[in-house]
């Protein structure tokens, strides 16, 4: 089964959507593999946001990113990484869909609430980065032979 590495940014944690955003991954039929809150130290947001390390915006991201509890996740299921992808939307909330967690939750660009990983790549990338081995769980749901063809 594929894995995803999701995070609620401080912004969110702060406007209590942790429990919303839970929600809706755990209706679209999702495992949560894994689970904390935690504010992130200095290098595991530059390890995380590695690609932006030149970009205009990456100071401002850090010290938003590190402004308090972030709420890590990890979930499986078919297709999760893409999956997980549509139900964030787009980057900028303002152009996030309808019905998306940005295009339902927030205005700004530099306050959008969640990252999703972007490839399967990626996600195997920021799992490691993010969970220590042991730290997520392998389990069977009872849901699992109906969730599925
Ligand atoms: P994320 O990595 O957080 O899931 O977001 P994303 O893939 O949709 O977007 P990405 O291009 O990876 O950008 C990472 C985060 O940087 C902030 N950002 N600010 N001010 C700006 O122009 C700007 N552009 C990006 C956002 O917080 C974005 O989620
Ligand atoms: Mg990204």
């Amino acid at each position: 089964m594929d894995r995803t590495f999701v995070m609620i940014k401080p912004d969110g944690v702060q406007r209590g959507l942790v429990g919303e955003i839970v929600s809706r991954f755990e209706a679209k039929g999702l495992k949560l593999a894994g689970a904390k809150i935690e504010i992130l130290p200095e290098e595991r947001v530059i390890e995380q946001y590695r690609e932006h390390l030149e970009k205009p915006f990456f100071p401002g991201l850090k010290t938003y990113i590190m402004s308090g509890p972030c709420f890590l996740m990890a979930w499986e299921g078919k297709g999760a990484v893409a999956v997980a992808r549509r139900m964030i939307g787009a980057t900028n909330p303002a152009e996030a869909a309808p019905g998306s967690i940005r295009g339902d939750f927030a205005l700004d660009i530099g306050r959008n609430v969640i990252h999703g990983s972007d490839s399967p790549e990626s996600a195997a990338r920021e799992l490691g980065i993010h969970f220590p081995p042991g730290e997520l769980l392998e389990y069977s749901k009872i849901d699992e032979p109906v969730l599925y063809e």
